[in-house]
């Protein structure tokens, strides 16, 4: 039985702590907030804390999930660390590139394990698609669309201002929202060859991070990428996904996956359906559960896999060339995106 820490008892919690309900072989005995009313809502038997020191001092804890603001995570995972205690970290583990390098030394310097939270890469409708492009079956993966359209208001960037600071949330919709849509891409896509962007806030919020990004995105096999987000649409809208292939249409929408022959676009086939997860916002994707008992199987030394903090860097980097090349207005080569790696 892994003895289990969250640190952040904020919104993404609930989903971590109904995750853990269901992963057999871990237990909730301490949780952390700066704010003392987050303890009543723990069962009875679970410590609660202020100071997240405190915790990891008094607690015997084999992991913890960082539940905290961006800005947050880098801290807390060096305090999990050294105390030699392993850390899941909600995505984005890091807000740049440099936080990033800082990340990744942690993982040399001390003896701990550290995976991020990026649940949608276990989706079974997305696990079949990279099966199936990876299969060659289809011919060659030519183009990728990513569309992530939904809806955060004002209230939302007001019940906790970090999400709505620069500093504190290091951007908006790239990388709090569609961070797994662009993770996607760049996993279908593989290396990337340049990045053009743009980004811009199309509503009037009182917000200091983008609300709207758009990308072209070319990878060095010759596909290419178009993605668009925005949080500014009325409704969470389910993630668009598609692989055009040499021989077949794959489109990851509406939580499921359909597959297309290439002559006959309108006669879609249904391959697979993501699962529902009791508890969790739709739109957040249904693998928490998957991603977290992998998480504890491979702590385990069982089969089981984690998204280290390497491979979340490639999204972390695409997002700040996003960035770059909209500020700086031309297209961004990925040599100069990772120059500083
Ligand atoms: N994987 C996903 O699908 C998904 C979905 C939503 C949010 N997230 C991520 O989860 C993280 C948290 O987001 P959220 O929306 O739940 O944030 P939130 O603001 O709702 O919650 C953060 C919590 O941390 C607490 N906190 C702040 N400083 C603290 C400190 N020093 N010590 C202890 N607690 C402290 C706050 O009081 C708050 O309760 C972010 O990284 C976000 O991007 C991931």
């Amino acid at each position: 039985m892994f003895k289990t820490g969250i640190i952040g008892l904020g919104t993404v919690s609930k989903t971590h702590r109904n995750a853990l309900a269901q992963v057999e072989n871990t237990a909730l005995v301490a949780a952390c907030d700066v704010k003392p009313e987050k303890g009543k809502t723990l069962p009875e038997g679970v410590h609660f804390y202020l100071d997240y020191e405190d915790m990891l001092e008094n607690e015997d804890l084999d992991a913890v999930h960082i539940c905290l603001p961006h800005y947050l995570h880098y801290e807390a995972a060096l305090a999990c660390a050294k105390h030699g205690v392993n850390v899941l970290c909600e995505k984005p583990s890091t807000m740049n590139s440099k936080q990033l390098a800082m990340m990744k030394k942690l993982e040399q310097d001390y003896d701990f394990k550290l995976a991020i939270c990026l649940q949608n890469r276990f989706n079974p409708t997305f696990l079949k698609l990279q099966e199936s492009i990876q299969s060659g079956i289809y011919g060659k993966l030519l183009g990728i669309k990513a569309v992530a359209i939904w809806s955060r208001t004002q209230s939302y960037y007001d019940e906790a201002p970090w999400r709505g600071l620069m500093a504190q949330a290091g951007g908006g919709c790239m990388i709090n929202q569609a961070i797994h849509t662009l993770d996607q891409m760049q996993l279908l896509g593989g290396t990337i060859q340049s990045v053009k962007g743009q980004i811009c806030n199309l509503s009037d919020m009182n917000i200091e991070v983008e609300d709207t990004a758009a990308a072209h995105i070319t990878f060095e096999n010759g596909v290419e990428g178009t993605f668009f987000g925005t949080i500014t649409y009325t409704k969470n809208s389910s993630i668009e996904l598609q692989a055009v292939c040499e021989k077949g249409i794959f489109t990851i929408k509406d939580y499921s996956l359909w597959y297309a022959d290439k002559e006959e676009e309108n006669e879609k086939t249904l391959l697979i359906k993501d699962r529902r997860l009791p508890g969790s916002k739709t739109y957040y994707g249904s693998s928490h559960v998957e991603l977290i008992r992998d998480f504890y199987n491979r702590l385990d030394g069982k089969e089981g896999s984690w998204v280290t903090i390497s491979e979340e860097g490639q999204v972390i980097l695409l997002i700040e060339a996003i960035r770059r090349s909209s500020q700086e207005g031309r297209t961004l080569l990925w040599k100069e995106a990772v120059q500083h790696e």
